[in-house]
């Protein structure tokens, strides 16, 4: 499928995300380095991670962070701008990371990952498309290998952002699949998006 046609399969009506990034309309960035992302780095949990992938990346700074570590990092994204903000971040702080463009849910791997940082794309695709995400990521994922997740808390309905309730994670990411941890689960308030709560959630694929 070429990235044109994936973007009109995959994004939401009225949504254009190679837009919002030229414009600069990008409410759901963060002014840095996610809480959560710094509470699991600082904490060791990325610790046995040495490959790890950003699905729907847009211009989050994890990607460069996790190069940063020393991971083997990639990211995909339907939006060019984007991937040439990524490519020139890693280039100016001398870093490299995989950079993937086209339709994140039909990225196939030559090798598993270790782990998926889920950071405001799986709230950004239609609901319509959480069962291909679901498999993308445990196809993508060794056994064992775990889904870094930051789940939007919205109850109104529509979106981008789509809330991503802890009773509808649990229907896409069966236990029979996926090892849940015990909540409760840490909350971080967005800074925009009128301060919506993403729950951040390790899920380990079985
Ligand atoms: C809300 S933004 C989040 C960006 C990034 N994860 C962050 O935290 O800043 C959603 C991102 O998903 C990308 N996207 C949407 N649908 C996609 C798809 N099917 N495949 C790849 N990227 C997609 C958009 O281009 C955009 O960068």
């Amino acid at each position: 499928m070429s990235d044109a046609a994936a973007d009109s399969a995959h994004t939401p009506p009225g949504m254009d995300w190679e837009a919002r990034f030229r414009e600069g309309h990008t409410p759901w960035e963060r002014p840095g380095l996610h809480p959560a992302f710094l509470q699991w780095r600082d904490s060791g949990a990325f610790a046995d991670v040495k490959r790890i992938i950003i699905p729907g990346c847009g211009r989050a700074p994890e990607l460069a962070a996790f190069a940063q570590m020393g991971l083997d990092a990639a990211g995909t994204d339907l939006s060019e701008t984007a991937l040439n903000y990524q490519r020139n971040k890693l280039k100016e702080n001398n870093l490299s990371a995989v950079l993937i463009p086209g339709d994140s849910l039909a990225y196939a791997p030559d090798a598993p990952f270790d782990a998926v940082y889920e950071q405001t794309f799986l709230c950004a695709i239609s609901p319509k498309l959480r069962g291909d995400y679901e498999r993308a990521v445990h196809r993508w994922l060794r056994p064992g290998g775990r889904l870094f997740a930051l789940f939007m808390q919205k109850e109104e309905p529509g979106g981008p952002p789509y809330g991503c309730s802890i009773a509808a994670m649990h229907d896409l990411f069966p236990g029979d699949r996926w090892t849940w941890p015990e909540p409760p689960y840490p909350a971080f308030p967005h800074p925009s998006l009128s301060g919506k709560p993403e729950l951040a959630v390790i899920l380990t694929r079985r």
